[in-house]
């Protein structure tokens, strides 16, 4: 009789493993430029985000989860990867954009890198993005075939190839001629005496009607050509390539299709809904394959410019970044209900999280703010190694195999959630997934065990917090600390932990914008102080020279073993607008 039973039961286990032979669907959703503080269950009261919320009381919520960069760029990169970005040379340098610029440009992730994505493709994943991109494509001449996602182990992409520029909303003159600027007066003069001198050599009889005639239309055409080139085109401290708002709209703000584009400038109201309608026919057309399916949901809000449907404008209580922020949560509702209509809940692995944290600075023309809340911590997007720049929302959910309603304060990075995904799902590693990346050292780590026990590895952790190419805090977590060392830090306007306001206004990481400390760095214990409301802790404490020493060593070792390439983003021919390179 006992006999029967153990075989009742074995039979019952090996139906159940067979049942998981298929590893779970895949859905990660990262929000843009979301701040901490702008979500419901990180603490905000007054803000709506019932979607966000449900999956956090479903599922493990990570409160010291920590973007590898405080820019889009790199630090979806580093997501996708699982290694800091200026491994590979997509971030700036001092004085240089931090992030990619024009579709039609060179700096891209580079096609050996291997993300989540290829690794997933490689496990025989139905793969498809849907949203921003910003990674870079490079197209074929003449702007035939486009293929940043999907040489990145993306089988499908839809979405905006670039990211949103406050460009891209209302429209903008082509027609310019500032008399008070002195390059036009300049061209005004030239058109003035070519124009004379011919007329007086035509009445002189000196030269034949026609060369009149050619001499001026070419002299018209060079001059519309400068002129052109004077109204559109501009040089500024960070960037030789800065174009007009005209000529920013017709070359970045489109939407696409796989290589195509599909739409041209981008129509911005209820655009949310319609990345959250294509989601939902991704996972209707792929709920009943044999293959499970990995999608990445990349939000376009809350990136300025704001912009919502008609029927959720004025909604929220914080003015049109709040209709934004509760948006983004109602499209995310739309996608996870899809999945419980095709019954895919109980196998779908969900993550979610931010890029970087809250545009601090970030206000419309008409004043109004619309940039993200960081909660108490200080600083915000582009700020290296402030807390406000880079600890963002973290939710993992997945019905029956991570618990539900935890809530875990142990340091991580979005950087591990290629090889946690990896090993959740049953995967076998990287290196065997992708025998090319057997080489390939991983940054992010492999944090399954923590998200299922609640216990972490033992040992020390550290997390380089970078600006660009440089170093601009080091952390370190032991068993009962998290020491935070700064070697450089901002200098905000006094009052505020921001430098002033407009949406193209951040505190920079570098030069007059931070104190370099790195002759005596400032350390904190983010463990007994989070928000670093007190005093650093005093250089002359046992406690500081221990930490200290142990973080230099790290990053001496750090430095000697990991060689970065020079910067993509600072050589202006990759960062350049290359015109044929240009999609139609
Ligand atoms: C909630 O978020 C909004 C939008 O960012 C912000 O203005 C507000 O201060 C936040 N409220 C709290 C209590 O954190
Ligand atoms: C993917 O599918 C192929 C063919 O069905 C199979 O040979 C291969 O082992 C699968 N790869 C993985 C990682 O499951």
């Amino acid at each position: 009789m006992e006999r029967a039973w153990v075989w009742v039961v074995g039979v019952v286990v090996l139906l159940a493993a067979a049942a998981q032979a298929k590893p779970p669907n895949i859905i990660v959703f990262l929000a843009d430029d979301l701040g901490i503080g702008d979500v419901g269950c990180y603490g905000n009261t007054t803000i709506n985000t019932p979607n966000i919320d449900k999956l956090a009381a479903e599922g493990v919520k990570l409160t010291h989860h920590l973007a590898a960069a405080p820019f889009c760029t790199p630090s979806r990169a580093a997501m996708l990867t699982g290694r800091y970005a200026a491994r590979y040379g997509l971030v700036g340098q001092e004085h240089r954009m931090p992030v990619i610029l024009h579709l039609a440009s060179l700096a891209s992730l580079p096609v050996h890198e291997v993300t989540l994505a290829s690794a997933l493709q490689a496990a025989n994943y139905t793969t498809s993005i849907i949203g921003k991109w910003h990674l870079g494509m490079h197209c074929g001449w003449l702007g035939r075939s486009c293929p940043g996602p999907l040489s990145h182990g993306f089988e499908s992409f839809f979405g905006i190839p670039v990211t949103l520029f406050q460009e891209f909303r209302g429209s903008h003159p082509f027609w310019k001629f500032p008399l008070d600027e002195t390059k036009f007066q300049g061209l005004l003069m030239t058109w003035v005496v070519t124009m004379l001198s011919l007329l007086v050599a035509v009445k002189k009889k000196t030269v034949r009607m026609s060369l009149v005639v050619a001499g001026a239309l070419l002299t018209n055409l060079l001059l519309a050509l400068v002129w052109f080139v004077f109204a559109h085109y501009s040089k500024n401290s960070e960037c030789v390539c800065k174009v007009s708002p005209w000529l920013h709209q017709r070359l970045n703000s489109m939407v696409m299709r796989d290589d195509k584009v599909v739409e041209a400038p981008m129509e911005l109201d209820g655009f949310s809904q319609r990345l959250a309608q294509e989601s939902r026919q991704f996972i209707a057309s792929h709920a009943n394959d044999d293959r499970p399916f990995f999608l990445f949901h990349s939000f376009a809000h809350v990136h300025t410019p704001m912009f919502s449907a008609p029927q959720r404008a004025g909604v929220s209580k914080h003015g049109r970044y709040g209709d934004n922020v509760e948006e983004l949560d109602e499209s995310m509702g739309v996608v996870l209900q899809a999945l419980k209509e095709y019954g895919l809940e109980d196998n779908t692995l969900i993550y979610f999280t931010s890029d970087q944290g809250g545009h601090l600075e970030a206000v419309d023309s008409d004043g109004q703010r619309i940039g993200g809340h960081n909660g108490r911590f200080k600083g915000g997007k582009a700020q290296g190694g402030s807390e406000g720049a880079i600890r963002v929302p973290g939710i993992f959910k997945w019905p029956g195999h991570l618990p539900k309603g935890v809530t875990l304060d142990t340091p991580t990075s979005l950087m591990d959630l290629l090889p946690t995904v990896l090993s959740l799902a049953g995967l076998p590693s990287l290196s065997k997934i992708v025998p090319e990346a057997a080489q390939t050292e991983l940054d992010g780590e492999d944090i399954s065990e923590l998200l299922v026990t609640g216990k972490g590895r033992k040992g020390p952790r550290f997390f380089i917090h970078h600006c660009s190419q440089a170093i601009n805090a080091l952390r370190l977590v032991t068993g009962s600390h998290v020491y935070k060392m700064y070697l450089a830090k901002h200098k905000w306007h006094p009052g505020s932990t921001q430098c002033g306001w407009g949406y193209n206004t951040a505190c920079k990481c570098y030069g007059e914008f931070v104190d370099d400390m790195s002759h005596q760095p400032e350390l904190w214990d983010l463990n007994t102080d989070p928000y670093e409301d007190g005093k650093p802790i005093d250089p002359h404490t046992v406690e500081y020279k221990e930490a200290v020493g142990k973080m230099q060593e790290y990053l001496k070792q750090w430095r000697g073993r990991v060689v970065y390439p020079p910067s993509q983003l600072s050589t202006v021919s990759k960062i350049m607008w290359r015109p044929w390179l240009q999609p139609y």
